[in-house]
């Protein structure tokens, strides 16, 4: 286990579903090396380190449905145990960690923390990445930043104005409409730029002189799943619909410092075009790849190991939603330990 403090009894994105074929994939998430192939069995999740001399099962193959190490051929069924030694009978301490894993909503999620606990229905609902009624593409960037600060990122979203400046600056932004709120554990943030004309990435699905209202909701849960839909609408006519879309933003710690993002755009116009998937593609490559992340990383390398919120940071209103976000983190982060620490501890062995 790490020494940072993550969340643990939640679910995290390990991969795109379409990410794992017939090879295993290696990944750490937040702090735990896991491999997760497809097997006889299903999907597996596996500790993804072989307990004879500690070489990453990920550098293994399936074989028979089954994950068998690189090194010296042990295999390791969905019960993390040893079920084949090609010189002999499988070892009884052969064993490995096993990961809750599931597919759903397009993504491969693990499960960290206590198995009874994993319920799928605690997946927040992305089902729009599988409508069948929709264009969705997906991608993923590895950023040197640690998750806090892409949930910072996602949960403001008025630097597209300057981050994003190219696609999505509005003359609007001066009037620029914000507001926070909560349902359960969930952070929602809107902000609207009222009444300009469109921005560039929409002006040439539209007359550029057109007045509009462009609103961007977000819908943050923990530990940092986000959900953002865009809508154009009349000016001062929120339920005069013009066109939008929606989209995931599924961040995943590594470690301390370093995340996996794993992002998708889901549009219900020109689904059938795929030259339209190639200019999503490049927008979200561009956007999030030389955009964000640079910022993101440049931020790490100045915030180093320390809480950004002890950095006595300052906080605008527009702050408000990654406030309440980063709280509602720690809370149940601490929560949970305590939860782990109230169980009597184990004697050490003799
Ligand atoms: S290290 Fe895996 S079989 Fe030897
Ligand atoms: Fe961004």
């Amino acid at each position: 286990m790490s020494g940072a403090a993550y969340l643990r009894n939640c679910w995290y994105v390990f991969a795109w579903g379409d990410e794992i074929g017939e090879s295993p994939l290696g990944r750490t998430i937040a702090g735990d090396p896991i491999v997760v192939f497809r097997g006889d069995d299903g999907l597996v999740a596996l500790e993804d380190m072989c307990p004879h001399r500690f070489v990453p099962l990920s550098r293994g193959t399936v074989t028979d449905g089954v994950l068998e190490c690189a090194y010296h051929g042990l295999r390791f069924g969905a019960g993390g145990r040893c079920v084949f030694n090609p010189l002999g009978d499988p070892p009884e301490a052969a064993k490995v960690r096993v990961y809750p894993v599931v597919q759903l909503h397009a993504a491969i999620w693990v499960w960290l923390g206590d198995p009874d606990r994993a319920d799928v229905a605690l997946i927040p609902d992305f089902a729009f990445l599988t409508d069948p009624a929709r264009a969705t593409v997906t991608g993923y960037t590895y950023a040197r930043a640690d998750y806090q600060l892409a949930i910072d990122n996602l949960t403001d979203l008025t630097h597209v104005q300057f981050v994003h400046r190219d696609f999505q600056a509005s003359e609007a932004y001066p009037r620029l409409e914000h507001r926070t709120w909560q349902e359960g554990d969930d952070v929602y943030r809107a902000i609207t730029f009222p009444d300009g004309r469109p921005a560039p990435f929409i002006a040439g699905a539209m007359d550029p002189e057109k007045r509009i209202d462009i609103t961007m909701e977000t819908r943050w849960s923990a530990p940092s799943l986000v959900k953002l839909t865009a809508s154009v609408t009349e000016p001062g006519r929120p339920d005069h619909y013009l066109f939008g879309n929606y989209s995931a933003h599924l961040v995943t710690p590594e470690q301390p410092g370093t995340c996996h993002y794993f992002y998708a755009h889901s549009r219900d116009y020109g689904v059938d075009d795929p030259a339209t998937d190639q200019r999503v593609r490049e927008w979200q490559r561009i956007g999030f790849g030389e955009q964000d992340k640079p910022i993101l990383e440049a931020q790490q390398a100045r915030v180093g190991n320390r809480d950004l919120m002890k950095m006595r940071p300052v906080i605008l209103p527009t702050d408000a939603g990654g406030v309440r976000a980063r709280r509602i983190l720690a809370k149940r982060i601490l929560e949970e330990e305590r939860g782990i620490a109230a169980e009597p501890t184990p004697e050490p062995a003799q």
